[in-house]
Parts: C-alpha cells; sequence; structure tokens
C-alpha cells in the first residue's frame, strides 16, 4: 500500500470503482434475454454474446431478431397504435413522465449497465447520458401535453421503425421513442447489436410504470434484423448510424412515401481563431474529440488552428493529452474508457495507419490490449490523406493550422458532411460570423457537444436529414395537416417537334425559351415541343446543369435578408397584377389570382418565419436558425401549371433559396411567360431558374445534381421512385406535398416554409 506522503509526492488517484453488485445480480438473473414484444419478453431465440469490452466478460445472450419477430413487433405496435393514439395528450404526457421518474431512480443501475455494455467511462453515462435520458422524456412528457395547441391539425403517423448505434445506447433510444409516443405513435425500436443492454432494461421500465402493451416494442438484432424492420411496412423509419447504411435505406424507401429521418456520420471542425481563450479549447478538444473514445457523430475531429498561436496550443494541448487518464471504465476517475468492440478498435487502427503512411505523424493514439487506444491526434496532415477525409469514430483528431477566417471556412466546409461545428474566439463578431458560415446544423460557439432536448439536433449534407429535439423534432413525428388530394395526370414523355410552329393558337403562337441566370436560353440541343399555344423548349440534362450552376451562383440572395426579399416578392405580385388580363389568357382568372396571392403571402412570411431561441441549458443562448438550404430543385404537377408553379417557387425564393424549377411539362406557357414579370422585379439572376421538357427524364438529373440540396417533387409514384432514387445519393431530403387545388388556401402556409429551411442549432454560452 502507498504511504500517505507517497500519494502526496505523486498526487496520483487510487482506484475508485463504482459498485456494479446490483447490475451483475440482474445480468445474474437474465442470462439471456428474449426481445419486448406486446409488453411481453418473448423467449431467447438463437442467440449472440453481448460483451464487456474493457475485459472481454460475457454479459448476456441476446436474441437475434427474424424476419417474424419483427412482423410480430410490428404488429403489436399496430394493434396499440390506435388506442394509444387514442389518449388525450395530457394522458400520455404520464406515461412519459412515468418513465423519466423511473429513469431517475435507477440512474445508478442504467449507468452502471450503459458503462459495462458500451465500454463508456462510468463518469460519463453517470453525469451525461442517464440524465440527458430523463431529461428527453421529461420534454417530450411535455409535447405530449401540449400536442393539441402547439400542433393544430396534425395527427400522428402510425407505427414507427427505429433503429439506433451504439455510442450512446440509452440516450439514442430516448432521442428516438419519446417523440414518437409523444405524438401518438407506436415504435419498434431496434437497438445495436453490440449494446442492447439498457434497451432491454428500458423494456422493464415500460412495464413498472404500465405503459400499454405494444406501445414499444424491442427487437435486438444486428444489421440483418435492422433491414427486416426497414422493409416492413411500418411508416416511418428513423435511423442513427453510417452514412453507408443511412444511404441504403434511403433508397429502399424510395417512392414508398414512408417518412424517414437520417441522423449520419460526420467530420466535424473545431475551429481555434487567434484570440481564442487556448486553455478553454483545449479543454474543448477533450470534451470534443476524446469524449466517449471520440465515437460521437457531431465529433469536433478536425481541429484547425489559426497559425498564430499554433504552436502555443500545441504545447498546451499534449499536457493535456498527457494528463488523461485511459482504463477501467467503471473507475471513476477514468477519462478514456473502452473502444465499444474489437471490429470497431480495427477499424479505427486502420485509419490511422492509412494517415501515417499517408504521410501524417500520429501524436498518442497507441493501439492497447484489448479494447483500449490512448486518445491522440494526427498532425501534419494534407487535406486529401485519408484521416482527414474519413470518418475515424475514434479517440484521434486532426490538427492542422489556417491563417485567415476565409481559409478555415473553406477547410471547415471541405467535407461531405455537416452535422456540427465549434469555434472558439473569444470576439463575438469572429464567432458568430465563423457560426454562420459553417454548413453544419449545430454549431458551437465556446463550448463543445453540449445537447438538450430542447435544443434541435441534426445535419447538413451527407450528415442527414431531419432534426431531433424541440418543436422541430415533434415535425418528424407527425403527419402534417391533411389536404384533399388531386391526383396527378400522368404524362407520357413530350417528343421534339420538327416542324413549323403548330400550337393551338394559330397567330399568337410562338416559341419559348429557357431561363437560366436571369435571361432567356435556347435549349441546349436547341429542340423544342408541341404545348397548348405554342412551342416549348425541349431541355436537357445539359440545361439542368447550367441552371444548377446560375442559381450557385446567386447566393446573395440569402444575404440581402427577409426584408429586402420580401421588396421583391412584392414587386412580382405589383406585375403580376398589371398582366393579369394576358396571364388569364393563357390560364384562368383563378390561377391568376392565386399566383398574386402567393407572391403576397410569402412577401409576407419573407421576415417572418423566426427561429427560436430555446430553454436548452441554463447559462446558454441557445438559437435555432432556419437557413435556407442553398439551391433547391422544384418540380412542378402537370396541373394548373401557374399556380401550382407559384404555390412551390414563392415559399422556396422567400426563405433565401434559389430554385432550379421543372415547369408543367405538357402546358408550361404560362410559366414561361413570367419571365419578364421576374425582369421587370429586381429578381436577381439566377434566383429563379426555369426549365421545360420531359419532366420525367430531367427530375432525377435535377435530383442527382450534388449541387442541389433539397428538392421538392409534385407528380406521380413512379416519378417521384425515381427521383428520391437520384436524391438519395448524395442523401438529399425530397419532400413530395400531395398534388392539390393549387388555386385554393391550401396551397399556401407554413409547412411549405418548413420545408424551404434547415435548422441550425447555435450554441452561445452567456452569462453562465
Ligand atoms: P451501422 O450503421 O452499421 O450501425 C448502426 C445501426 O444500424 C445498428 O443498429 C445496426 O445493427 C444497424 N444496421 C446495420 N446495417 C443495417 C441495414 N442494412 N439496415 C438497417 N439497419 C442496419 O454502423 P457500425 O457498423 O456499427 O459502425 C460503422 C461506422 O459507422 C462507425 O465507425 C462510424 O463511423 C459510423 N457510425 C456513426 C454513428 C452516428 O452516431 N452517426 C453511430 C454508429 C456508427
Amino acid at each position: 500500500m502507498s504511504r500517505v506522503s507517497e500519494i502526496m509526492e505523486t498526487m496520483e488517484y487510487g482506484p475508485s470503482v463504482e459498485d456494479s453488485s446490483n447490475v451483475r445480480d440482474w445480468l445474474a438473473r437474465n442470462p439471456a434475454f428474449g426481445h419486448f414484444i406486446g409488453g411481453r419478453f418473448t423467449s431467447p431465440g438463437k442467440t449472440f454474446d453481448s460483451r464487456d469490452p474493457s475485459d472481454g466478460e460475457l454479459l448476456a445472450q441476446i436474441s437475434q431478431g427474424s424476419a417474424e419477430d419483427v412482423a410480430l413487433a410490428v404488429k403489436a405496435a399496430r394493434k396499440a397504435q390506435k388506442g394509444w393514439a387514442g389518449l388525450s395528450g395530457s394522458e400520455r404526457a404520464r406515461y412519459l413522465y412515468a418513465i423519466a421518474r423511473h429513469v431517475q431512480k435507477r440512474e445508478r443501475f442504467l449507468s452502471v449497465l450503459e458503462t459495462l455494455d458500451n465500454g463508456k467511462p462510468i463518469r460519463e453515462s453517470r453525469d451525461i447520458d442517464i440524465p440527458l435520458v430523463a431529461r428527453h422524456f421529461y420534454h417530450h412528457a411535455g409535447w405530449a401535453e401540449l400536442l393539441d395547441s402547439r400542433f393544430p391539425g396534425y395527427a400522428p403517423l402510425g407505427v414507427c421503425g427505429q433503429i439506433i448505434p451504439w455510442n450512446f445506447p440509452l440516450l439514442m433510444l430516448a432521442w428516438k421513442i419519446a417523440p414518437a409516443l409523444a405524438a401518438g405513435n407506436t415504435v419498434v425500436l431496434k437497438p445495436a447489436e453490440y449494446t442492447s443492454l439498457t434497451a432491454l432494461a428500458f423494456a422493464e421500465i415500460c412495464q413498472e410504470v404500465g405503459l400499454p402493451a405494444g406501445v414499444v416494442n424491442i427487437v435486438t438484432g444486428d444489421g440483418e434484423t435492422g433491414a427486416a424492420l426497414v422493409a416492413s411496412d411500418v411508416e416511418k423509419i428513423a435511423f442513427t448510424g453510417s452514412t453507408e447504411v443511412g444511404r441504403r435505406i434511403a433508397d429502399e424507401l424510395a417512392g414508398t412515401g414512408r417518412k424517414l429521418t437520417l441522423e449520419l456520420g460526420g467530420k466535424s471542425p473545431f475551429i481555434v481563431m487567434d484570440d481564442a481563450d487556448l486553455d478553454a479549447a483545449v479543454e474543448g478538444v477533450v470534451d470534443s474529440i476524446w469524449f466517449n473514445q471520440g465515437q460521437v457523430c457531431c465529433a469536433g475531429s478536425r481541429i484547425l488552428v489559426a497559425e498564430a498561436v499554433a504552436d502555443r496550443f500545441e504545447r498546451l494541448l499534449q499536457t493535456r493529452l498527457a494528463k488523461l487518464r485511459l482504463g477501467a471504465p467503471l473507475d471513476k476517475s477514468t477519462d478514456v474508457g473502452a473502444i465499444v468492440d474489437p471490429v470497431q478498435k480495427d477499424r479505427i487502427v486502420a485509419i490511422c495507419r492509412a494517415a501515417t503512411d499517408a504521410g501524417a505523424e500520429l501524436i498518442g493514439g497507441e493501439a492497447g490490449e484489448g479494447c483500449f487506444i490512448a486518445p491522440g491526434y494526427l498532425r501534419g496532415i494534407e487535406p486529401a490523406n485519408p484521416g482527414m477525409q474519413q470518418e475515424i469514430f475514434g479517440p484521434i483528431a486532426t490538427l492542422s493550422t489556417f491563417r485567415t477566417a476565409d481559409e478555415a471556412i473553406e477547410l471547415a466546409n471541405n467535407t461531405r458532411y455537416g452535422l456540427a461545428g465549434s469555434v472558439w474566439s473569444e470576439s463575438a463578431t469572429v464567432a458568430t460570423d465563423l457560426a454562420a458560415r459553417i454548413k453544419a446544423g449545430v454549431i458551437w460557439i465556446n463550448c463543445a457537444n453540449l445537447f438538450d432536448a430542447a435544443a434541435p439536433f441534426g445535419g447538413y449534407r451527407e450528415s442527414g436529414f431531419g432534426r431531433e429535439g424541440a418543436r422541430i423534432g415533434m415535425l418528424e413525428y407527425l403527419a402534417e395537416p391533411a389536404v384533399k388530394a388531386v391526383k396527378e395526370k400522368p404524362t407520357t414523355p413530350p417528343v421534339a417537334s420538327t416542324g413549323p410552329d403548330a400550337g393551338a393558337g394559330g397567330g399568337i403562337d410562338r416559341t419559348a425559351k429557357l431561363y437560366i441566370g436571369g435571361a432567356q436560353k435556347r435549349p441546349d440541343g436547341g429542340a423544342s415541343y408541341k404545348v397548348p399555344g405554342g412551342l416549348a423548349p425541349l431541355g436537357s440534362r445539359k440545361d439542368i446543369r447550367n441552371a444548377v450552376e446560375a442559381a450557385s451562383k446567386a447566393g446573395k440572395w440569402a444575404a440581402m435578408g427577409g426584408h429586402a426579399r420580401a421588396q421583391v416578392l412584392y414587386y412580382i405580385a405589383e406585375n403580376l397584377s398589371a398582366r393579369a388580363g394576358d396571364f388569364a389568357a393563357r390560364t384562368s382568372k383563378a390561377e391568376v389570382e392565386a399566383a398574386i396571392a402567393r407572391a403576397f403571402h410569402y412577401a409576407a412570411w419573407a421576415d417572418k418565419f423566426d427561429g427560436a431561441n430555446v430553454q436548452a441549458k441554463a447559462g446558454h443562448l441557445v438559437n435555432v436558425i432556419p437557413e435556407p438550404f442553398g439551391v433547391m430543385g422544384v418540380v412542378c404537377p402537370n396541373a394548373q401549371p401557374l399556380a401550382a408553379f407559384m404555390s412551390l417557387v414563392m415559399p422556396a425564393i422567400a426563405m433565401g433559396n434559389r430554385v432550379v424549377a421543372i415547369a408543367a411539362q405538357d402546358d408550361p406557357l404560362a410559366v414561361t411567360d413570367l419571365y419578364q414579370v421576374f425582369d421587370t422585379s429586381d429578381l436577381p439572376g439566377g434566383v429563379v431558374n426555369i426549365i421545360t421538357g420531359a419532366k420525367d427524364e430531367l427530375a432525377p438529373v435535377l435530383a442527382a445534381h450534388d449541387e442541389v440540396a433539397a428538392l421538392w417533387y409534385v407528380g406521380d409514384a413512379a416519378g417521384l421512385t425515381k427521383a428520391e432514387r437520384a436524391a438519395g445519393g448524395n442523401l438529399k431530403p425530397v419532400w413530395s406535398p400531395e398534388n392539390r387545388d393549387w388555386t385554393k388556401p391550401a396551397a399556401q402556409g407554413e409547412t411549405f416554409l418548413q420545408h424551404a429551411t434547415q435548422a441550425k442549432t447555435i450554441w452561445l454560452p452567456y452569462g453562465a
């Protein structure tokens, strides 16, 4: 035993291991688990081992869910759904509240179980994961209570399939289950195969609180079980995990009309400016990438530091790194625990090796015995190095430098992901400027990896779509107020017309052009096709590309601000009114009136679709800002060409997006007449670009384009399937509003604005 004087000399911590006897008793009583279906545990079927990654100890046998198990669970969920949705919001709130309470009562038990199963330090499961689980259920008990008043006209979706990863097992369960239940849905959840135990303990809590049977069902198993859930007839899939699997799910769901949210990977920037509090920033790195062994989707894994302070920052970083304690997860003084599984450890080691082979230097990061990897970072790393490009998902950051803020932003955004970012500067101007320019869903200013149920979380670009948490997260579990759907008439591809103009109108016939970058353009192929009133240009993939390029260049539109955009929209309304008679001759009076109404309506909204300052963590200003996507693709229906076009394009541009629209294929000339209206209304070139031609050929090209960040598609199921498949490549969200009577008030409103924006959550500590 060490003498006190020796301890005083080294100031070493002695071991302080959390008592795990309760959990071990529970495991001894439950050596093998079945699934939780219809309120009861099934008998264990074919099983696999669940082990403590820190020492390989066998914890329990977990059942490998088959397609039949999934079908039974979906059936139980479906049976329970009507009754659950039939309860009042207040009644559902009581259950969610009871769950929160029970989680709190079993906080110690759940923390220890999570740490044994996952390998994360007990300090993290005890102080972060499990308290946030309880917080999530409390918050959503509140949404259940307020559902009718805050979401009038909305309805639950039905049965939700939910697939979660292993990095925050119980917390991800809470993120998924709490909003689903609050909204009146029932769920089938599949935990990750490495970490099923806290989900099964949660099932016991559902029994304890008397949750009606079938409201929550848990089917364990690996990716095959997940795939069976995706293939089942649930109304929604919510997935958190790798981008690769997310992409596969998006492809599978294309054209099914089932709702999808994806929370995928990231390679988030961590920017340290030259005026940052460097000590605080170093602590930020600890919280960013060495927290949870770096197995965090929003980890600030790319440290970018201003050249002027880089040496000093790195010295401080190394000093701090040397003090981190790697070891037994149950020891209360452990900072870095075990990687979840040998498979993941090997993956991390392989990426680090590829990075060093490509010339980077690894500081720390030694792979130890078992599932341990020491925290570390890669320095001297080029942008093209695999360590810089791939999500390492381990306790290894990259460290590189920049000279100017512009360069920092360029490096920060040089990724296909867009989940999060952390910026460090003592200047509010500099920090908020960076926050605005990073393309990501969550930005932490002078802080890192903070989470709360009231703060929306989710990504841009290939980090997925949809948000979890807050009011906006609830929308992902609710069906929009129903509108009377009008069946879209099927179209046949237009045929190039070779003869002289032969439209219906005799003398007034003419050949319209495309509208690209604010100018009328002949189609690339030079061909046209017959439409009522004349000839329309037959656009091609080259025209789509040109239009997207023009739209990309018109980025100033977003920076103009809502007030300035409103002026333009009012002007469009005014100029359209002045020419109402001409347009009515092409279409109908009702359509022209609707078109004018849309321009007025969204001019009004342009400076009023507010974000929110949410009640997340005390002492933090947490702002949720609806940002435009950038370039949006809009594929219009065939009927009511003018009213539909304006109903879809005006909300998109009011929010600051630029649009490439495919106008009604069979009758586009009322839309091509709009060019003159736009030209005389100060609409900057490139904000609206219009292509005519074969809808089913053009839409997938638009959907697949990397620069197009979101797609709206109104049309038949076959066309939508093709467009959704094409959009899945780079994981852009696709919204397919019902085709409807576009002259009616149901063709406008907040729903359109919601789908024209993506929420960015910015955390700023103040007064804390
Ligand atoms: P994964 O994406 O395979 O696993 C996540 C979940 O999806 C698990 O529950 C798994 O069983 C399930 N799954 C796997 N294949 C499926 C399929 N075809 N259909 C439906 N569900 C399926 O991730 P994995 O292999 O565990 O980790 C690989 C990498 O993914 C990590 O190194 C990391 O880069 C990333 N990842 C990202 C996470 C995040 O939070 N964004 C979480 C976990 C992993």
